[in-house]
């Protein structure tokens, strides 16, 4: 395996530097476990459940979409959090039987040099949907609040104009009429340690690690920092976080596609099967831990 780009530095961190209540945590946990502290439940969501579960709101994503269609609406939604938080599968989960024509992904990679000098936004409005679009956004301009902060990718000053900036940026946004969702995914330090573990002995997944998750480990402080300033100044009353605890993704899929589907009013919407929104693992910024 040595033509794949991690090579046990993962396991290597696990063995050598990580904390050794991370550690303990890791290796004492049963089959199913959750990977958590204060996690309000012992077990993993069941399959067969959360199969059931997905399978009801998929039917309801997809009268969303032909209402987003029909009507023309414009959805834009944030998916954020740490690495291995589980914004892909989520992202798939949302995307799975939509038309993907009208479900856009945009994942973008570290700024061009021409990006680099362009205003911090520019190269996020070109991917705002259109009418009848959905768009997920796989990180997004919240980098600058977070990941560029930790390593050093923007200096102060340029973040604090960011801060300036974001709230404005996104009221613009909403005052468009485009329907505005920001989705912070939380993990706990254990999870995403065991997340990485997996991903590293993958070879279908190592794709999903890069040296910034390695060197990451080593700043979950900083990281935490970072996450807490971010997330208090710029949840706000028209674009709040919804902040899900993901170390059980089961639940954090159906949780995050139920709280953007209850927040809208699309042609047949059936709330009976929709279902709840979870308040113990979905809510505010009170659920960062
Ligand atoms: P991902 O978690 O999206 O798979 P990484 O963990 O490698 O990717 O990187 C996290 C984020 O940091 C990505 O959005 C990436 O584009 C961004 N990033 C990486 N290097 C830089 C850089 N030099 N300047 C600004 N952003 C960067
Ligand atoms: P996936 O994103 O489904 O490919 O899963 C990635 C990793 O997370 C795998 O190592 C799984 O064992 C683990 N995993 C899968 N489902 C869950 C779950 N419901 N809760 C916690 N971890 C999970
Ligand atoms: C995921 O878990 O899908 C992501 O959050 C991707 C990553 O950054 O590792």
């Amino acid at each position: 395996m040595t033509d794949l780009p991690f090579d046990g530095e993962i396991r290597r961190y696990f063995r050598e530097d990580a904390p050794s209540e991370v550690r303990d945590e890791i290796e004492d946990a049963k089959k199913g476990e959750i990977l958590a502290t204060d996690f309000p439940y012992d077990k993993k969501w069941k399959r067969s459940e959360y199969e059931d579960a997905l399978a009801t709101i998929q039917i309801e994503l997809v009268k969303m979409q032909a209402w987003a269609r029909e009507t023309g609406q414009r959805i834009a939604i944030v998916f954020e959090g740490r690495d291995a938080a589980g914004k892909g599968g989520t992202i798939k989960r949302f995307r799975e039987n939509l038309n993907p024509r009208g479900a856009r992904v945009v994942a973008l990679s570290k700024p061009t040099d021409a990006e680099a000098g362009q205003w911090y936004f520019q190269r996020y409005i070109q991917h705002l949907p259109t009418a009848g679009e959905i768009v997920c956004f796989d990180r997004s301009w919240y980098n600058r609040g977070v990941v560029e902060k930790v390593f050093g990718f923007c200096d102060d000053k340029q973040r604090d104009k960011w801060f300036e900036q974001v709230n404005p940026f996104e009221q613009m946004l909403v005052d468009e009429g485009i329907k505005v969702f920001k989705i912070w995914l939380t993990v706990d330090r254990a999870a995403q340690l065991q997340r990485f573990m997996d991903r590293e002995s993958d070879p279908l997944k190592q794709w999903k690690l890069s040296w910034i998750d390695v060197e990451g480990l080593k700043k979950w402080d900083e990281y935490s920092a970072a996450i807490s300033e971010t997330l208090a100044k710029t949840h706000t009353d028209d674009t709040p976080w919804l902040v899900v605890r993901s170390a059980d993704k089961r639940r954090a899929r159906v949780n995050a596609i139920r709280a953007v589907l209850q927040q809208l009013d699309y042609t047949g919407k059936n709330a009976a099967a929709l279902g709840d929104v979870d308040p113990k693992i979905t809510g505010g910024p009170e659920h960062l831990g």
